[in-house]
C-alpha cells in the first residue's frame, strides 16, 4: 500500500533530514514510527502525503506521489498533522468533518451519517458546531481524528494522535486505532500506545531506518530504545 525506495530529503542544503529511507507497508498493515525528538518522522510523513517532494520514490497503492497525483494521493491517505492546527479549513468541527467526503461525491445524507457516526465513536457530539479554532488541543486533536474517520481513507498516516489527549480520550483513539480496517503508520513517543496498536515498529535515527521489525521485539529491546533516546514502555516494565 505504501511504498518508499531511497528517500532523501534536506530541508537546507548539508542538512538531511531524511537519508535513503526505503520500506513497505502491506495492505492493512499497522507500523508505528518511532525515534527521538529531530529523527525526520513527521518529515517522513510529510514526503508520504506529498507535502515535501523528497529524492527517491514513494508509492502509494501503486501511485507515484508527484504534483501531478496529489489529489489522488491525498484522497488515499488520510492524515492526522503533528499540528491539527494546519489542517483544520473550515470554520466548524461538523463543516470540516463534511469537506472530504461531499468533495468525493458522496451525498449530503451519506457525509452527514458518515460525520455523525464518527462523532458518535469519539464521544464528539457536543462539539459538532464548535468553530475550531476556538477547541482546546485535546479536542483540537480529537476533532481531526473524527474528521479521518469520516473520511474513511484507503491507509492512515497519525502523527502523535495521542499527544494532548486525556487519559481517557487516549484509550478510546487506542481503540481506535487498533480496530481500524486500513493500513496504518503512526508517529508517537506513546510507545505504549504503539504497542497496543502496531504489530510492526520502525525505528529512525537522525533521518535513517536504524531498525525495523516486530513491536514485541523492538520495544522490549532496552539497549537498542535507550542508544535512541527512548525507553521501554510502561507495560514492558519501563520506570516512567
Ligand atoms: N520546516 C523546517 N525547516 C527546516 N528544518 C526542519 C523543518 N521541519 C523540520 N526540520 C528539521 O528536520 C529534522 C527532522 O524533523 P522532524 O520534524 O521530521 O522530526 P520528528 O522526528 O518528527 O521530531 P519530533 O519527535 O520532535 O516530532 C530536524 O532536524 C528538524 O529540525
Ligand atoms: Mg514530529
Amino acid at each position: 500500500m505504501i511504498v518508499c525506495e531511497n528517500v532523501s530529503f534536506a530541508y537546507e542544503k548539508d542538512r538531511p533530514a531524511l537519508r535513503a529511507v526505503s520500506f513497505g507497508i502491506g495492505v492493512g498493515e499497522a507500523v508505528g514510527l518511532i525515534g527521538a525528538n529531530g529523527a525526520g518522522k513527521s518529515t517522513l510523513m510529510k514526503a508520504l502525503l506529498g507535502l515535501v517532494i523528497p529524492e527517491g520514490e514513494v508509492r502509494v497503492d501503486g501511485l507515484r506521489v508527484e504534483k501531478r497525483t496529489l489529489p489522488e494521493v491525498r484522497r488515499k491517505l488520510g492524515f492526522v498533522l503533528q499540528n491539527s492546527d494546519n489542517q483544520m479549513f473550515m470554520p466548524t468541527v461538523y463543516e470540516d468533518m463534511l469537506f472530504g467526503p461531499l468533495n468525493y461525491g458522496l451525498s449530503r445524507e451519506e457525509a452527514e451519517a458518515r460525520a455523525d457516526e464518527a462523532l458518535r465513536r469519539l464521544g464528539l457530539e457536543a462539539l459538532k458546531r464548535r468553530h475550531n479554532h476556538r477547541l482546546s488541543g485535546g479536542e483540537k486533536r480529537m476533532a481531526a481524528i473524527a474528521t479521518i474517520l469520516a473520511m474513511a481513507p484507503e491507509a492512515i498516516l497519525m502523527d502523535e494522535p495521542t499527544s494532548a489527549l486525556d487519559p481517557y480520550n487516549r484509550r478510546l483513539v487506542i481503540n481506535i486505532i487498533r480496530d481500524l480496517p486500513q493500513t496504518r503508520l503512526i508517529a508517537s513517543h506513546d510507545l505504549d500506545m504503539i504497542l497496543d496498536t502496531c504489530q510492526r515498529v520502525i525505528l529512525i535515527a537522525e533521518g535513517r531506518i536504524v531498525a525495523d521489525g516486530p513491536a514485541k521485539v523492538i520495544l522490549r529491546d532496552k539497549a537498542l530504545l535507550e542508544a535512541n533516546r527512548l525507553e521501554l514502555p510502561l507495560s514492558l516494565g519501563g520506570r516512567g
